[in-house]
């Protein structure tokens, strides 16, 4: 057997050649002309094929030298944003927060926490942004905002019945002396839903809901105040050109009105998609109704994308329907397991039913709030064959796709933080050691030898969680002139995605194929072919080879050989 790749086609056209690689970026701080750099004219439907890289942005890069990622440091890397070959960023909370949960706790919906910069530092990254045609999607935090708003405050103070107290769930406990919280209700991250609160004279008194930490009391979406507010706030940010809203637990706004017991204890994981009375509910798509309609009176094509925990991928195509919102992310997708099968069927239910209402699909393979999926596929040698072949399929698939940051470098999960310095609530309320998401939001590795690998000004104080070692063989730098390395591979796909016209929106058809293997074609001339057994497979060659996973071996002329956990595209003469 003959072996090439991997990496891109042999040939002396387009092979791999160091100096064919333009220079890495380097960060840039110029202060933007803001007059000089309108919103660009794009094409509506720009989100149907969009590949959007998610910024989470304490970890993406520190423009201040505190340790802590903020704007400044995320406008100096749009340079590096727009050379890897994304369409658009999706940058997590950056508002005013006590940071109970990472800024998902939100304490001002309208301005930006001085840890992450200014209001001023935002307009200047829209306006950077769209310079180099990169939109920017920021998060809306709809079904909590945190214990340390205004409106808690007013409501905790206030009579019941009053406006300020029905912004949130106040009821009454269980039990003689209301004792007992108001139903089994349990919160994502460990524990009851329900905190009980204290009255102005030190007697206990009724408890309020949340689905998530104490800290974050859940909103009445039944309060007519609550829907008119958060309308302002998407008219605050479109005022200022966001693109588009990533809304946070899409699904929860709208409870069961009877507070029904779910009758069952350990009812939910983060990303679950059990069928619950606290989520999705029929009636929160009126709100995403409502949004729709503001979304559609700005120009340039404004989207939503929901962050839906849906029962199933019908459920789900019910957030993107028409009049709703534009995505979903397709936490079935990246709940599967690499598995030829499995990944077959979930690929065919998102088409089918996302295609039932008109809409693209998505797919996302990690993101902050799961395990780095090099580490879910097996971890070492492994892993990382997986999520290259991974990183291949996702993005020959017809829809939007969602890259989070550092799977461009191949980043793993890092499992030996020093457990003083772990933050997340969902590890910090949990018994399960291992449930947490701080091993997934490890600063990123810039360049350079040591931890914070130039993620901080002159690399002299270390992030707010120290990277690995190893990590100076991953970094953007190292990386960036290696074709064959993770990151080559990511940004030799992105540009051909964008220049092959089979690529991007559209339909896929599966052709027959050995088990174990994935092969389906695109129009107009493209094959995508991928091993996801454990031995090799031979292939009758499709055509010319265009980017490969991994080595590609040869069995006769003619037939191919693809070894396990590999991915191949290929071009078909028409
Ligand atoms: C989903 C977010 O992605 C996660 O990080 C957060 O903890 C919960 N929603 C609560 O806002
Ligand atoms: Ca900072």
């Amino acid at each position: 057997m003959t072996v090439t790749g991997p990496g891109r086609a042999p040939s002396a056209a387009s092979g791999p050649a160091a100096s064919a690689q333009p220079t890495l970026p380097r960060p840039t701080a110029e202060p933007s002309d803001l007059s000089a750099t309108p919103t660009p004219a794009w094409p509506r439907a720009w989100w149907r094929d969009a590949v959007i890289y998610q910024v989470y942005i304490r970890s993406f890069a520190d423009g201040n030298g505190d340790g802590i990622g903020d704007l400044l440091g995320i406008r100096t890397r749009l340079p590096y944003l727009r050379a890897l070959g994304v369409d658009a960023v999706w940058i997590t909370p950056f508002y005013p927060s006590p940071m109970a949960d990472g800024g998902y706790d939100v304490a001002d919906y309208c301005a930006v926490d001085p840890l992450f910069g200014t209001l001023g530092d935002f307009d200047a990254l829209i306006a950077e942004a769209h310079r180099l045609d990169l939109r920017v999607i920021v998060d809306l935090v709809p079904n909590h905002s945190s214990d340390q708003h205004r409106w808690f405050a007013e409501a905790l103070a206030a009579r019941k019945g009053s406006a300020a107290h029905d912004r949130y769930i106040f009821r009454p406990g269980k039990g003689e002396c209301g004792e007992l919280p108001p139903n089994d209700w349990e919160s994502v991250f460990g524990g009851p839903a329900w905190t009980r609160t204290v009255e102005p004279d030190g007697t206990p008194g009724d408890w309020y809901l949340h689905l998530f930490d104490p800290s974050q009391p859940d909103l009445n979406w039944h309060d007519p105040a609550v829907r008119a507010e958060f309308e302002r706030i998407i008219e605050f940010w479109l005022d200022r050109g966001v693109d588009g809203f990533r809304v946070d637990v899409a699904h929860g706004m709208i409870k069961d009105p009877e507070l029904l017991d779910v009758g069952y204890p350990n009812q939910i994981t983060m990303l679950g998609s059990a069928v619950l009375p606290y989520f999705d509910q029929d009636d929160v798509h009126e709100i995403h109704r409502s949004w729709r309609r503001i979304l559609d009176g700005y120009p340039g094509g404004r989207i939503a994308v929901a962050e839906a925990w849906a029962p199933s991928l019908e459920r789900l195509a019910a957030y993107v329907r028409p009049d709703e919102l534009h995505q979903a992310f397709n936490f079935h997708y990246l709940n599967s397991p690499w598995d030829a099968e499995a990944l077959r069927a979930v690929i065919d239910r998102s088409l089918d039913t996302a295609g039932l209402v008109g809409a693209p699909s998505t797919w996302v393979l990690s993101n902050h709030d799961v395990r780095r999926h090099v580490t879910r596929y097996g971890g070492g040698e492994a892993g990382l064959r997986r999520a290259r072949a991974a990183a291949l399929l996702m993005l020959a698939l017809p829809g939007s796709a969602y890259v989070y940051q550092g799977e461009e470098l191949g980043l793993e999960e890092v499992l030996d933080l020093p457990p003083e310095l772990l933050q997340d609530p969902q590890r910090l309320r949990s018994p399960d050691e291992n449930c947490g998401r701080d091993g997934c939001r490890v600063p990123l590795p810039w360049s350079g030898s040591a931890s914070p690998f130039n993620f901080t000004p002159l690399n002299i104080v270390d992030g707010w969680l120290p990277a690995p070692a190893h990590w100076a063989a991953l970094t953007v730098e190292a990386q960036w002139q290696e074709p064959d390395s993770m990151l080559g591979l990511y940004r030799e796909a992105l540009r051909l995605r964008r220049e092959h016209p089979a690529l991007g929106d559209g339909a896929l058809a599966w052709q027959a194929a050995p088990e174990g293997t994935l092969v389906f074609s695109r129009e107009p001339g493209f094959v995508c072919t991928v091993n996801v057994g454990d031995g090799d497979v031979e292939l009758p060659v499709p055509g010319t080879l265009l980017l490969a996973s991994g080595p590609v071996g040869t069995a006769s002329p003619g037939v191919a050989v693809l070894p396990p956990d590999t991915a191949v595209w290929w071009a078909i003469e028409s």
